[in-house]
């Protein structure tokens, strides 16, 4: 098993890896956990595949299970689908010496982690990511949130979990594109931290080059991950870098209804317009655009849009990280090396131009 501690002051807590632990999860979480009840917070299409699974493990250590369900999918993440959590949560009676389970992917650690942190003031909660995207990113540091119409992730609060338990087996049933935007997420440690790693996955070549190897994907990018977390708990600056290409890639979500790209593949076109926008600044060597554009080629996700220049800007001017100065990006000052960079909305708004006139 691979394991990571994670050090913060608000509560430390373990990062556990390995294969099969689904199974084994209820003693894991016992280890951590005194409650008599536990509340479940799932999507349809992980509980049909993996619920009994759980189930029996949380019953065989003892606890009490409920749960409860939400549609798979992005548009799940909203005040209404949120109002109906809780509404659900108070008519189970949960209450504080209860824990809650986020078993899902990305949308439902947020969601579910966002229920925990603020249902009766906070309750204390487990992250048992089912998704690539999820195991290497959100389920770690403890980000919890819900979409507006007005942007992705706009309401939400740091609550970090009491354990997070990775399986990697439960990747066997995940699709190719699911995969893929899990690969976006990867790609982006490598290119903002770690060489290495990047030259690693370019080795690989492909999904079914990097499965073999991707237990220890994941606890790499979980500890690099834990490192910026423990620098930086509440995303006021060294943490941000791991934002690299979601300025981009939130709006682009955003201008397709959350329907037209997963979050990854967004993410995926977003890191390419953030290294073409570094080079065409003058701080990002010419060429890293280029190689960002093959990787993620190669890991089957998209590099062309259609979209308008002005659309686009217009949409990133609701990202967290901006103020009065302009927009905050994440650049690259070389591939595994970023900055924090920002630049004027009128002057993005010319290199954009010149990006997308270009087809990216
Ligand atoms: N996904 C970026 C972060 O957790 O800060």
């Amino acid at each position: 098993m691979h394991e990571i501690k994670v050090r913060l002051p608000s509560g430390s807590y373990k990062i556990q890896i390995e294969a099969g632990s689904l199974g084994r999860c209820g003693d894991q979480i016992r280890a951590v956990s005194a409650a008599e009840r536990v509340v479940v917070i799932s999507d349809e299409n992980v509980w049909s595949l993996y619920g009994s699974q759980l189930e029996a493990a949380l019953v065989n250590a003892g606890f009490l299970v409920d749960s409860i369900l939400i549609p798979p999918g992005e548009g799940s993440k909203t005040m209404e689908c949120f109002a109906r959590v809780c509404g659900n949560m108070a008519d189970l009676h949960v209450q504080r010496d209860h824990l809650i389970i986020a078993f899902g992917g990305g949308v439902v650690g947020d969601l579910a982690g966002f229920a925990a942190a603020v249902y009766m003031r906070g309750l204390p909660y487990v992250q048992i990511p089912t998704t690539l995207l999820a195991q290497v990113d959100s389920s770690v540091g403890g980000k919890t949130a819900i979409d507006l119409p007005q942007g992705k992730n706009l309401v939400g609060a740091f609550h970090q979990p009491q354990i997070v338990i990775t399986d990697p087996d439960l990747l066997k049933t995940l699709d190719k594109r699911h995969l893929a935007e899990g690969m976006a997420e990867i790609i982006k440690y490598g290119a903002i931290s770690d060489e290495e790693l990047f030259v690693k996955l370019e080795e690989y070549g492909s999904i079914e080059g990097a499965l073999p190897h991707m237990e220890d994907i994941i606890f790499h990018c979980c500890d690099t991950k834990r490192v910026f977390v423990e620098q930086d708990e509440r995303d006021g600056g060294e943490r941000q870098k791991l934002n690299f290409g979601h300025s981009f890639g939130h709006a682009i979500e955003k201008m397709g209804l959350y329907r037209k790209h997963s979050h990854g593949e967004a993410v995926a076109l977003g890191m390419v317009m953030a290294a073409k926008t570094g080079e065409a600044l003058g701080l990002t060597p010419i060429g890293t655009g280029e190689r960002l554009k093959r990787i993620i080629q190669a890991y089957q996700l998209p590099t062309k849009i259609n979209v308008e220049y002005k659309e686009l800007v217009h949409h990133m001017s609701m990202d967290k990280k901006n103020d009065h100065e302009g927009h905050k990006l994440i650049l690259l000052k070389a591939m595994g090396k970023s900055m924090i960079y920002t630049v004027a909305e009128a002057e993005l708004s010319t290199i954009l131009e010149d990006i997308l006139e270009l087809a990216l």
